[in-house]
């Protein structure tokens, strides 16, 4: 039987990554004789020029009917300020396969501290996990726009925060026990249903994880000054959003942060954190790993093939070792000769 997947490449960088990473599904799929099967439609942008709409039907009846569907990225320039925007076709996805958990792991690896902007003595040690909300909050609240005027109501349920919260304990569980959830209670009504929901939770049914709240702007610092001190940090769509591209980059680079989007089925939406990059978009030079390692995760979550995922965890790790990476690393690399490179690990 086959594993449908669904290819969005999107725009910039998008179809450049997104490449690297179906190279490493295919040599995936073959060594360890997984059935994947590849179709690929527009989305964002590039829907907008062929379509007239960034979420065309076709792509989203493929998308619905898919086990598992891996985008590169979307927006860019040439769409900014027009009625029809890409990255409003990315948010119909993201609730249409009704994948409410976004997971954001941040990894350091003994011996590449040196990538990371911080001091070395900080950049070490670090294996934390982001899990943002993703289909609710102010993404989705109602909208009015504006010259003079213009609102984005931000709204939460009680069971919109309990079924992500859940997975965030459900993840420290299996990890190390500890589960850093962030809000603004201090100010925003939302952030306290969300802390009087997460709090509940750990009494009645996680006692046994620990669990402290965190306000966003301290965390913004906290993550800066002790990025080793975190396990799993659980927070809302938007500063899940802010947070998880501060964290990125403490390892090194945005290019190397992958992520899963999950709901309550095993079908899930993989894509890397990063944007379309349009100041490096077709020059072969973005940093595919990111996109990779959403891949794997890929495999992990919606194929529940692990050996396959770790395989390429380990590929990715040996070009980053061996210093075949790309210049947002220190390398002179291009993207798809890293992929090219893991691919052949695999
Ligand atoms: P961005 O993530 O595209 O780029 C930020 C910076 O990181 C740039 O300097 C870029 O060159 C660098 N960068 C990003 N990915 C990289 C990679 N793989 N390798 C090396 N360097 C990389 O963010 P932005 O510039 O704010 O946004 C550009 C466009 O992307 C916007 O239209 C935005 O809406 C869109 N966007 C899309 C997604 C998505 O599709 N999931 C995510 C974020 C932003
Ligand atoms: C991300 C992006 C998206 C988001 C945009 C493009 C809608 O920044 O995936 O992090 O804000 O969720
Ligand atoms: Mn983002």
């Amino acid at each position: 039987m086959s594993i449908k997947i669904v290819f969005l490449p999107g725009d910039g960088v998008g179809p450049e990554v997104a490449a690297g990473a179906r190279q490493v599904l295919e040599a995936a799929s073959e060594r360890f004789s997984l059935g994947l099967s590849f179709d690929t439609h527009d989305f964002g942008g590039i829907a907008i020029d062929n379509h007239n709409d960034p979420f065309p039907q076709s792509t989203r009846e493929a998308c619905l009917a898919a086990d598992a569907v891996f985008l590169g990225a979307v927006g860019g320039p040439k769409w900014d300020g027009g009625e029809l925007r890409p990255e409003g076709g990315l948010l119909s996805l993201r609730s249409e396969l009704g994948v409410f958990s976004n997971l954001r792991p941040v990894k350091s690896y003994g011996g590449l501290e040196h990538l990371s902007p911080l001091r070395i003595e900080k950049a070490g040690g670090i294996d934390f996990i982001i899990i943002r909300e993703l289909t609710g909050g102010i993404y989705f609240g109602k909208r009015s726009e504006g010259t003079e005027h213009a609102t984005d109501e931000c709204a939460y349920s009680r069971e919109e925060v309990a079924r992500v919260a859940k997975i965030a304990f459900e993840t420290a569980k299996g990890r190390n026990g500890r589960l850093t959830s962030v809000d603004k209670a201090n100010v925003l009504a939302t952030s306290r249903l969300w802390r009087d929901t997460v709090t509940a939770m750990h009494r009645d049914e996680y006692p046994d994880i620990t669990l402290e709240h965190v306000l966003v702007d301290a965390m913004a610092m906290k993550l800066i000054q002790d990025p080793s001190a975190y396990d799993v940090i659980l927070t809302e769509n938007m500063f899940g959003d802010i947070l998880s591209d501060e964290a990125s980059v403490i390892t090194g680079s945005i290019g190397l942060a992958p992520s899963a989007s999950l709901g309550l089925g095993r079908a899930g939406l993989y894509e890397p954190i990063h944007g379309s990059a349009p100041d490096i978009a077709g020059q072969n030079k973005a940093n595919p790993v990111g996109s990779i390692l959403s891949a794997a995760m890929l495999l992990r979550y919606s194929v529940g093939h692990e050996e396959s995922a770790r395989a390429i965890e380990m590929g990715v790790l040996k070009a980053l070792f061996e210093g075949f990476v790309t210049a947002d690393i220190g390398g002179n690399k291009s993207c798809s000769d890293v992929a090219g490179y893991i691919a052949a690990q695999i």
